[in-house]
């Protein structure tokens, strides 16, 4: 699938400067090692399944495998055989959102209500010439940046009228309130992240909100910027977004994350404590794993099913989890804000011109990933396809959307300047063992699991349905390392990581191995939903190309390691499945 990474490969976007007209804006950076913990974000992470094939045969299995709440009750309840896309928000029930459960914070994002809401008509793309072209942000020139500065400025005057839904403020609170409580449908909070859901909102939030900058400058052809964090110049504050007094500066930022420091993209609240180039392959090595090892199947890539009556947040797919959480963390003021402001929570989010860079990577990284090839297409279940958003154009005019009509870029009239995509090389081969580590001096998982308390790195064997297994076989079925029931208060930050085939006392700060599987995060999350807050949720890794790697797939048994990061955690059970996409 992807190439072999060596010593060379790895060098070249850090040292090259030939290989595009980037220009460079590296800084040494500062690498802190104390960071604030206590932070804030609306965020569960229940991974997803690899189930995406038919409508009705696969109900049973998908609540299995997603943890649906209590594994049976909801699904159980909710009638996903048949059609039940999310429909288009009644805004006449919008109501106040919550930003802390806590201390019942509340905070009005309500969209100003259009006259006729049952007469929204679905929108149409207007004719275009050309394609609007989104500019990775750390490469524009001055030119491209005087522009985006005055059309957000603009942007921003316009919240002279605070029920103009063109203004800046108004734009922002499109995402509070699909995020933080304020719409219900089917009689559930609505909740547009952790589910299928994630990618089609977000691109078409972006779509009217790169239309209206452009109208604001009189130019339809107005791209917005992408921040390139998939790219080694591109993983830092891109430098646009960090000059003073500009209308794209946000001063709710972490401070400790400014000129030029080095990004992780599994920021999960504590500041790692490695050189750049370790921080750069740690990255490459992640978006690796996220686009290619772990995301083979559809409902992996994009998140979980949320047909319509069912509760929200079924479950992150890989891109979602990681980078766009971290992204979103390490950029948030966490240590001057109580609720990680601006980008650190969802209700405020919008309120820094960087979210919408940001988002527009991870929007890239959609077309980037049904690129890839093998069984990465988008998803045709027609609770998807007809799920339904609404939005205001840049005329003020409202109008329904459907998630059919936003699968190709081009068609909307955008697309992406090409980057190179080292990632897509990055194909971890460096190994911390060579050869097959004694699997029968470790304990079994029918003895380490229930697991109440996951504190220290722990190893155990575990036994494989099938080995050796041909192609062909492969290629029907992926192998699935499942861990069950995996509790954890979701007021609070989880990271934990997984290896094959290591010791306990593996390197974990250094994940560019073949033996790095990949690793679970959940972050702090306010929901209305129910007075719960234990998370239980099922997470799945597929592991059949990391088996290619290290060279066992000829073992009836392997060793796998857990290493905990950040938070008490408590695992039921672990298992290997074979499970179609
Ligand atoms: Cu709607 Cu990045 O979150």
């Amino acid at each position: 699938m992807a190439s072999v990474c060596n010593s060379k490969t790895l060098n070249t976007p850090f040292t090259s400067s030939t290989t595009s007209s980037l220009a460079s804006t590296s800084k040494p950076s500062q690498l802190l090692l104390h960071g604030k913990r206590n932070q804030t974000f609306k965020i569960s992470c229940k991974v997803s399944n690899n189930d995406q094939n038919g409508e009705t045969n696969s109900v049973d299995r998908r609540n299995v495998l997603l943890g649906l709440g209590g594994l049976y009750g909801v699904a159980n309840a909710v009638p996903l055989a048949t059609a039940n896309p999310i429909p288009t928000p009644d805004l006449t029930s919008c109501s106040i959102a919550h930003i802390d459960e806590t201390d019942d914070v509340e905070y009005s994002c309500c969209p100003p209500k259009p006259d006729d809401l049952d007469k929204v008509p679905y929108y149409k793309f207007p004719s275009m010439t050309k394609l609007r072209i989104r500019p990775p942000a750390h490469a524009a020139d001055e030119e491209y940046i005087a522009k985006y500065n005055l059309a957000t400025k603009r942007m921003r005057e316009l919240d002279i009228n605070p029920t103009d839904p063109l203004g800046f403020k108004q734009q922002a609170n499109i995402h509070c309130a699909y995020c933080n409580g304020a719409y219900r449908v089917g009689g559930k909070e609505l909740q547009v992240h952790f589910s299928w859901l994630f990618f089609p909102f977000h691109r078409w939030y972006l779509y009217f909100y790169e239309r209206i900058l452009g109208s604001l400058i009189n130019d339809p052809t107005f791209g917005l910027p992408y921040w390139n964090w998939d790219h080694p110049k591109g993983m830092r504050l891109p430098p646009m977004f960090d000059r003073e007094g500009s209308s794209i500066y946000d001063e709710k930022r972490n401070q400790n994350h400014r000129n030029g420091t080095v990004i992780d993209l599994g920021h999960f609240g504590e500041e790692v404590e490695t050189t750049q180039l370790q921080m750069m392959t740690n990255n490459l090595t992640l978006m690796y794993r996220q686009m290619i090892t772990n995301a083979p199947c559809p409902l992996l890539f994009f998140g979980a099913p949320y047909p319509l009556g069912s509760d929200p947040s079924p479950g992150m797919g890989t891109i979602e989890n990681i980078p766009h959480t971290p992204v979103h963390i390490w950029t948030g003021d966490n240590p001057r804000q109580k609720h990680g402001e601006n980008m650190g929570n969802f209700y405020s989010a919008g309120l820094d011109p960087v979210f919408y860079c940001h988002h527009a990577n991870v929007d890239r990284m959609w077309n980037e990933w049904k690129q890839i090839g093998g069984k990465r297409r988008d998803l045709t279940q027609k609770d998807w396809l007809n799920s339904e958003f609404f939005f205001y154009d840049e005329n003020r005019n409202p109008f329904r959307v459907r998630v059919r009509d936003c699968l190709d870029t081009k068609k909307m009239g955008y697309d992406y300047a090409p980057m190179p995509t080292p990632w897509r090389n990055f194909k971890p081969i460096r190994k911390s063992t060579t050869g097959k580590v004694n699997t029968s001096s470790l304990p079994p998982a029918s003895q380490v699991f229930p697991l109440a308390k996951l504190d220290k790195a722990i190893s155990f064997s575990i036994d494989r349905p099938a080995s050796s297994r041909t192609q062909q076989e492969k290629t029907e079925q992926e192998e699935m390392l499942t861990f069950n029931k995996i509790q954890y208060d979701d007021r609070k930050y989880i990271r934990f990581d997984v290896f094959l085939n290591v010791d306990k006392n593996v390197n974990a700060d250094e994940l560019d191995k073949a033996e790095f599987a990949g690793s679970y995060t959940s972050l702090p999350h306010v929901h209305k939903v129910n007075g719960s807050h234990a998370a239980s949720v099922t997470f799945q890794l597929a592991i059949t190309e990391l088996l290619e790697d290290i060279g066992l797939e000829d073992e009836d048994t392997i060793a796998v390691t857990l290493v905990p990061k950040k938070g008490d955690i408590s695992i039921d059970s672990a298992e290997i499945k074979l499970e179609a996409c």
